[in-house]
């Protein structure tokens, strides 16, 4: 279905996307960028990323990762080049691209449920279907019965379970990760990976995920 830019009206009667909407791919193209008074982090970077595909950046501390997510995530802008995500120039965060960091970064004064409808979007909160949707995350996260729990009461696993299901609600395209289960110990992250695997390969999301862990990449 294609929309005329003032076609509002039946914008906000268009169906819904699907929960679990296919990913898109990511490309830079000639990348530079440098912060001020710095060595150049990118001299003219270029990546793709096909739709639906997941891969593993490894690199050392320092190298630029997080200033690729953040480049993607439309948070940084390349000083030349460009980056897409599908067919869109990226010049600011995109509502569509989700971001999961070493840290949970919950609300603490929001409960599970709570921190997962944050991630809805605006006129989907606190709807019907939002609710169910952040009830079919937290099952997907495998916490069907953590919505009540503060994000003290829970383990550091246990939070980036509910940071995944958070970056998930939006239904992301993209899905960036940003050393994402370097904080919990080693069984716990193979756990996460598995279900970071399992339910981006259930939505077709676009995986970028970052790290300086050999086996993680690996995965
Ligand atoms: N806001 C900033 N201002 C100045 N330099 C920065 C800033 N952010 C990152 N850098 C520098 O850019 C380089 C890449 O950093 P970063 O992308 O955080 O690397 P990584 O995530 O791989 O550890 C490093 O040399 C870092 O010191
Ligand atoms: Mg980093």
């Amino acid at each position: 279905m294609s929309l005329s830019p003032n076609d509002s009206g039946a914008r906000a009667q268009a169906p819904q996307a699907s929960p679990w909407s296919g990913g898109q791919p990511v490309r830079l193209e000639r990348v530079r960028k440098a912060y001020p008074a710095a060595r150049p982090v990118f001299g003219g970077l270029d990546l793709e990323v096909q739709a639906g595909e997941v891969v593993a950046l490894l690199g050392a501390s320092g190298c630029g990762k997080s200033t690729l997510v953040r480049l993607v995530a439309g948070l940084e802008r390349p000083d030349a080049g460009v980056v897409r995500v599908g067919h869109r120039a990226v010049s600011g965060p995109l509502d569509r691209v989700g971001l999961m960091f070493q840290e949970p970064r919950l609300l603490p004064w929001l409960d599970a449920w709570a921190n997962v409808a944050f991630g809805l979007s605006d006129g989907v909160r606190g709807t019907a279907d939002g609710d169910r949707r952040v009830r079919e995350l937290l099952s997907a996260v495998g916490l069907p019965e953590a919505g009540s729990l503060l994000p003290h009461q829970l383990s550091g696993g246990m939070a980036q379970r509910v940071a995944l299901a958070r970056a998930l609600a939006r239904a992301p395209e993209v899905l960036l990760l940003d050393e994402p289960f370097g904080a919990v110990d080693a069984l716990t992250r193979a756990g996460l990976q598995n279900l970071l695997l399992e339910v981006a390969s259930r939505a077709r999301t676009t995986v970028l995920l970052v790290t300086h862990d050999v086996e993680e990449a690996l995965r």
